[in-house]
């Protein structure tokens, strides 16, 4: 069976951190999904259908990786993918006991599944989406973080408030 990486986020919106994680799993896997999560605890920015249409857009030049939404829990959205594998970024160490808990739960819910943890590239390792939006709201500059598609998007944003 072919193995199928799953990646799944907010992405409110996708970073060049993301997108460099993605392209480097598609390397190496021969199916990514990136999930994009409907129902998080975050307050998004982006509606659900924007920040599948950012994601697609940065990612296009891949043919192996898709771009999917979902809703209700991530395992449910794996099994109904026939997928078995959970991809994870990892920047520092203090991303590491929020995502051991997720890992263990998604575990500890579907026993079936694994999560698998890849390390940022040490350029993207500070990088965060709520770090792009609040720089952009300032009126800062963003076009090294993250794709060319969310930096349009972000201003178009930030004129209109
Ligand atoms: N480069 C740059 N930034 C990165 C990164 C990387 N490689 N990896 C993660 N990040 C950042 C993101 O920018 C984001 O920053 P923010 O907190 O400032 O927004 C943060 O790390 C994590 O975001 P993201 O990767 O989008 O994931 P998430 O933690 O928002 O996603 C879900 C969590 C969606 C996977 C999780 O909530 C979920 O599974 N929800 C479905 C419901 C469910 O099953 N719940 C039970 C879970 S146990």
């Amino acid at each position: 069976m072919k193995t199928i990486a799953i990646y799944p986020g907010t992405f409110d919106p996708i970073t060049n951190g993301h997108v460099d994680l993605i392209m480097r799993a598609a390397s190496i896997f021969p199916k990514v999904i990136v999930l994009v999560a409907a129902d998080t605890k975050k307050k998004c920015l982006f509606t659900l259908d924007e920040r599948v249409e950012m994601i697609t857009r940065a990612v296009e030049s891949c043919s192996n990786v898709q771009v999917v939404p979902f809703h209700g829990l991530l395992v449910a959205a794996v099994k109904e993918h026939s997928a078995k594998m959970i991809l994870r970024g990892l920047r520092a160490v203090s991303d590491f006991e929020y995502e051991s808990q997720m890992a263990l739960m998604n575990r500890r819910l579907e026993n079936s599944i694994e999560t698998f943890f890849m390390i940022s590239s040490e350029s993207f390792a500070y990088l965060s989406s709520s770090f792009v939006k609040e720089i952009a709201g300032l009126g800062g500059d963003v076009s090294s973080m993250v794709p060319s598609g969310v930096v349009d998007k972000l201003r178009i944003h930030f004129s209109k408030i």
